[in-house]
């Protein structure tokens, strides 16, 4: 009954069960963040965001690894935003970081404003994926990168491994050629997808056309 409270509370954390699981996820996602982050290369001076920034930690290590560039967040539980900022205070307040309470649907951002943006264990809950990479895709700068991070890779060889979360909370595993087919429908191009090697790890980069 706990356990699936805290599960829960993955969707859109809130209350007693979503502090608890915020502090779950910036433990539990850490190694998988850093596995990713290896991939997306930031660099000095990039406007980095993290789409459903959680309880953000990976806003922080996107501030150490921006330079003088920017880490921004978003997430639409405003407990996610409330704790987000409080870990990120000392770059909030000198302006190294910025973090919003929105939906992926509705970024409230100009278009052309990201160098990055990376979005870890959050796509499966994304209500019109179609549309929603889209609209990140608007808010890339031309040349600009998504990085979509899984956990929960579908395997074909033990299909019903994630069927309890799924269930629990209306959501699918990823496959790696699905993944890939709707970055190119949404627009995305030079389209590149690691695994881990021992690990369902999935993560996913597409670039918005550099013109
Ligand atoms: C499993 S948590 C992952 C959090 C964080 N990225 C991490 O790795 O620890 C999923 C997060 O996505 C957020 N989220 C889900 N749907 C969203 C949406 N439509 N727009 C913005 N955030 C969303 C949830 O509030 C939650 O914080």
């Amino acid at each position: 009954m706990k356990y699936h409270k805290l599960v829960e509370n993955a969707v859109k954390p809130d209350g007693f069960w979503g502090k608890l699981m915020i502090r779950s996820m910036n433990k539990g996602h850490s190694e998988l963040t850093d596995w990713a982050l290896s991939f997306l290369e930031v660099e000095n001076g990039d406007h980095v965001l993290d789409v459903g920034c959680g309880g953000g930690r990976t806003v922080r290590k996107l501030c150490g690894l921006v330079g003088c560039g920017k880490a921004y967040g978003v997430d639409y539980s405003e407990l996610c935003v409330k704790k987000s900022q409080k870990l990120n205070e000392r770059d909030i307040l000198c302006r190294k970081a910025k973090i919003q309470q929105a939906s992926v649907s509705a970024l409230p951002y100009d278009d052309n404003t990201f160098d990055k943006v990376i979005a870890v264990e959050t796509y499966y809950f994304w209500p019109d994926k179609l549309n929603d990479l889209r609209e990140v895709y608007r808010v890339l700068k031309p040349g600009g990168r998504l990085m979509l991070v899984f956990e929960m890779l579908y395997d074909p060889q033990n299909p019903d491994k994630w069927s309890s979360v799924e269930q629990r909370l209306g959501i699918k595993a990823v496959a790696e050629d699905e993944i890939h087919r709707i970055l190119l429908e949404a627009g995305y191009e030079n389209i590149k997808t690691y695994t881990h090697e021992g690990k369902s790890w999935l993560c996913a980069v597409g670039e918005r056309e550099n013109i």
